[in-house]
């Protein structure tokens, strides 16, 4: 797939917003459950604990809580957004979550649908939502990246129930001169045949209707997956689609001043860093505390980054997104901030 264009607008990364769930959950308590224990799942993925949506919140919440700070962050008024992208594979309604985040923002002239891509949600909503501005159809758009993966992980399966967490991060994008231009390139990917490996699938229980005619009761299975496959399909496609990505774009891994990738495992970072050979200084990393978010983790890391004042604004910043489909995708983009 073609990265942007060179006859369009450009797009400035102007806001980011987050937010978490108030329950944290350490390794040493999930042992408490599944035969596992802190000193294994640190070694194998970094993690230490994740945060669990509650019974009193919701993924719309959770969203509109981070996009209300990504909005009041880039100085904008909510009634000037145009597009609100919500990339989420466990909506709190399966027709889409983003117009209720869209009502409660108070955003009342944009238009607002989600976008599934599961892990790969958020750079996929990012290339998606840069189109509208780039080609001039919109001047302003929210984009958040936010899941749930808490009410769909087997908990008693300590292979994958380890590894997720919940939680919502939002940017605010904003229509700019092609000079100005700050998502400097994109690629996206994906492949079916090999997707099994990672599901989220229906449950297929059939029941009587009529006489002649059976229905299927909707309804979903915990999240199925093979993690080695998983880990190979990642440490041999990031560093593949980083590097063309870099290529194409003259950019030495040198000249980058953050490397920002979808938050799965800890390994799988370093292996990136090992490959580039970029400091592991420049890796982004929150997943001792927050685990794998699925389509929050890049917002939420990159939010983090900016609230505590490493992303600066002019900073160079590669990053990928990677997951169930298969999807995965990177995009260079330099961070603006308010002006
Ligand atoms: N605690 C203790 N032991 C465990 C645990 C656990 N939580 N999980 C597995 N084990 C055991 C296994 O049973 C196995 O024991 P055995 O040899 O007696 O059978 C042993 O540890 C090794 O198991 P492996 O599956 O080979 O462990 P591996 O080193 O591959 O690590 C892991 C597993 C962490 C899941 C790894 O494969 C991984 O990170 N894969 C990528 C997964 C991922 O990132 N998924 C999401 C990405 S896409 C998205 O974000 C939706």
């Amino acid at each position: 797939m073609p990265g942007t264009s060179k006859n369009l607008g450009g797009v400035a990364l102007v806001g980011s917003g987050s937010a978490t769930p108030n329950q944290r959950l350490t390794n040493d308590q999930l042992s408490l459950r599944v035969d596992t224990n802190d000193a294994w799942i640190r070694s194998r993925t970094g993690i230490g604990a994740r945060r669990v949506i509650g019974s009193d919140e919701t993924l719309v919440e959770l969203s509109q809580r981070a996009g209300s700070l990504a909005i009041q962050r880039a100085g904008w008024d909510p009634t000037s957004v145009d597009l609100v992208l919500l990339a989420t594979s466990t909506p709190d309604d399966l027709f889409g979550s983003a117009p209720k985040v869209q009502a409660l923002l108070g955003a009342k002239q944009a238009v607002a649908f989600d976008l599934t891509a599961a892990c790969s949600g958020f750079l996929f909503a990012l290339v998606t939502a840069s189109q509208f501005l780039r080609t001039g159809a919109m001047r302003r758009a929210l984009v958040i990246g936010a899941d749930q993966l808490s009410r769909w992980v087997d908990w008693d399966d300590r292979r994958s129930c380890v590894l997720f967490g919940d939680g919502a991060g939002a940017i605010a994008l904003e229509s700019t001169s092609l000079v100005q231009n700050g998502l400097l390139d994109f690629q996206l990917k994906t492949d079916g045949s090999r997707g099994d490996c990672l599901n989220l699938p229906q449950l297929n229980a059939t029941s009587p209707l009529v006489a002649g005619a059976t229905y299927q009761q909707g309804g979903f299975s915990p999240i199925q997956m093979n993690g080695q496959e998983v880990y190979k399909f990642a440490v041999r496609e990031v560093p593949a689609i980083l590097e063309t990505l870099l290529k194409a774009n003259q950019v030495d891994p040198e000249s980058l001043d953050w490397l920002l990738l979808h938050q799965a495992n800890q390994r799988i970072l370093d292996a990136v860093a090992d490959r580039f050979e970029v400091s592991y200084q420049k890796v982004l990393s929150n997943l001792a505390d927050y685990g794998n978010t699925s389509a929050a983790t890049i917002p939420l890391m990159l939010d983090e980054a900016v609230q505590d004042g490493r992303v600066q604004p002019g900073h160079l910043i590669a990053s990928s997104g990677f997951g169930a489909g298969l999807s995965w995708g990177a995009a260079l983009f330099r961070w603006q901030g308010a002006t």
